[in-house]
């Protein structure tokens, strides 16, 4: 199975930074969004991002007019899959939305065509049906931020083919990642099952009252040697994704300390999402 052209659905913060680690890799990508705005804003950020990487001696000036030159947009999803031999779904994390999309696909990407989701909570066999070829289907599930995270998680379902999953790790390890396979689609795969351990644990001690935020994050980074603390981290993620793969990680596993967590919820409710609305656990300008 040859990938040449890679389609990224979604141009939101994994989008984006997915369809530049495709380009940067040297697959033509087309990244799709049906805002044609989000496709503007994406644009911008990525051309602003290599601009700096150049200015940092990290990338030179070739190799980002390269990528940027192989990373083309488009509003029309049926047209852009008839061209894709890979796609990797980052919209929306709703499941209605992602059956549409991968009907649509079933009939509109070329036959050979592999549909990945980059969903973190809402497993491929869920929308495999959907595409009428479920052999051809998994999660490719990448971390924030795309462009700097290495892991890539294949998650397999029953029906992928041991050729997709062969062909999705060989994606991603032409994009310099470290692939991981996941064998059985559990809620969470493995990082977001681990990092829901740490980030419920954090929230429990800031809760009762034995430390600050400011140093329970201190702790995670001067005495585990994570890159950030865990409320630093939830941040980053958005605290309404953070809720969110709470909320379908305990609807899969009914354990009780799957549930979303009551400081979280508070902060949803506020609308205090992180960093991407200017304040979370922390006050960001
Ligand atoms: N986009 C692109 N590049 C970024 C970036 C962003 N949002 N943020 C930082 N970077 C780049 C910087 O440009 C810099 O690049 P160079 O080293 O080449 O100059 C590099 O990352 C380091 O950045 P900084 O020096 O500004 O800051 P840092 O050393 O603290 O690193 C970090 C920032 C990479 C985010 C680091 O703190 C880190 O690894 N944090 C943990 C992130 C993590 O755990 N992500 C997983 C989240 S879970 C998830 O995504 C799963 C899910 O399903 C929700």
């Amino acid at each position: 199975m040859t990938i040449e052209r890679i389609l990224v659905i979604g141009a939101g913060t994994m989008g984006r930074q997915i369809a530049m680690s495709c380009a940067l890799g040297g697959y033509a990508t087309i990244l799709q969004d049906i805002s044609a705005q989000a496709l503007a804003a994406a644009r911008t950020e990525l051309e602003g991002w290599a601009a700096s990487r150049v200015a940092k001696g990290k990338l030179s000036q070739d190799e980002a007019d390269r990528a940027l030159g192989l990373l083309t947009q488009s509003t029309d999803l049926a047209s852009s899959a008839a061209q894709a031999d890979l796609v990797i779904e980052a919209a929306v994390e709703r499941l209605d939305i992602k059956e549409q999309i991968f009907a649509q696909l079933g009939q509109a990407a070329p036959a050979h065509a592999i549909l990945a989701t980059n969903s973190s909570t809402l497993p491929s066999s869920r929308i495999a049906a959907a595409s009428g070829r479920p052999e051809l289907v998994c999660n490719m599930h990448f971390f924030n931020p795309a462009l700097v995270m290495k892991c890539v998680e294949v998650v397999r379902n029953e029906q992928t083919s041991d050729a997709t999953v062969q062909a999705v790790t060989e994606v991603a390890k032409r994009l310099a990642k470290q692939p991981v396979l996941v064998n059985k689609e559990i809620p969470g795969f493995i990082a977001n099952r681990m990092m829901g351990a740490i980030n419920r644990e954090a929230l429990d001690l800031a809760a009762a009252g034995v430390a600050s935020i400011e140093d329970i994050d201190t702790t995670a980074r001067t005495a585990l040697g994570h890159p950030m603390g865990p409320f630093e981290l939830m941040d980053l993620v958005g605290l309404d994704v953070v809720d969110f793969i709470a909320k379908a990680t305990f609807d899969e596993t009914g354990r009780q300390e799957d549930k979303p967590h009551a400081l979280i919820v508070e902060k949803v409710q506020a609308g205090k999402l992180g960093r991407k609305s200017g304040e979370g656990f922390y006050p960001y300008n």
